[in-house]
């Protein structure tokens, strides 16, 4: 079977356009990642980011977004679908005061690639992917311990 079909590998949910909505993404991807067994450290900040743009500057009353996460050749790709298919994420430039455009900076700096690519209209899709995230942040699906190397003697 291919992998990206093992629903073991792949989450999807859809969840309200609101801040309750954009928290729920947060713990949702925590607790779906974390039982895949790897790092949650990272893909938090990244769903948190997404989903927060989701549910202020992607949202449109009344629809909601979803979040999809897929476990595929060692790589977490994080998609975050909104219906505003018609604005476009960028890159701000920070600025020293307050909080605002640091987002999509934070993701870029944790995330190995993203992007934003149309979806069905009037969707778009932000995506982000990380490599390192593949790999187990605390055993094997046998129970081993990734780091412990069995010496024979
Ligand atoms: N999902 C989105 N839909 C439309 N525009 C977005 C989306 N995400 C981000 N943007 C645009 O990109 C800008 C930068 O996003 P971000 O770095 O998260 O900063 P902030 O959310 O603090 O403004 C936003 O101000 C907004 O104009
Ligand atoms: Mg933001």
């Amino acid at each position: 079977m291919n992998q990206i079909c093992d629903p073991a590998r792949h989450f999807a949910v859809q969840l309200a356009a609101t801040p309750h909505g954009a928290r729920r993404a947060r713990l949702l991807a925590v607790e779906r990642i974390a039982s895949w067994g790897l790092a949650t450290e990272g893909p938090d900040l990244v769903v948190a980011e997404l989903a927060a743009n989701a549910v202020t500057h992607g949202r449109v009353p009344g629809r909601r977004f979803r979040l999809l996460l897929t476990l595929y050749g060692g790589v977490l790709r994080i998609e975050v679908v909104d219906t505003r298919g018609d604005r476009v994420p960028g890159l701000r430039d920070p600025g020293e005061d307050g909080e605002a455009g640091r987002g999509l900076v934070l993701v870029a700096a944790i995330a190995d690639r993203w992007g934003v690519d149309p979806g069905p209209p009037p969707c778009k899709v932000v995506w982000a992917e990380l490599d390192a995230a593949g790999r187990p942040a605390r055993r094997d699906v046998e129970g081993r311990d990734p780091v412990r190397v069995d010496v024979k003697s």
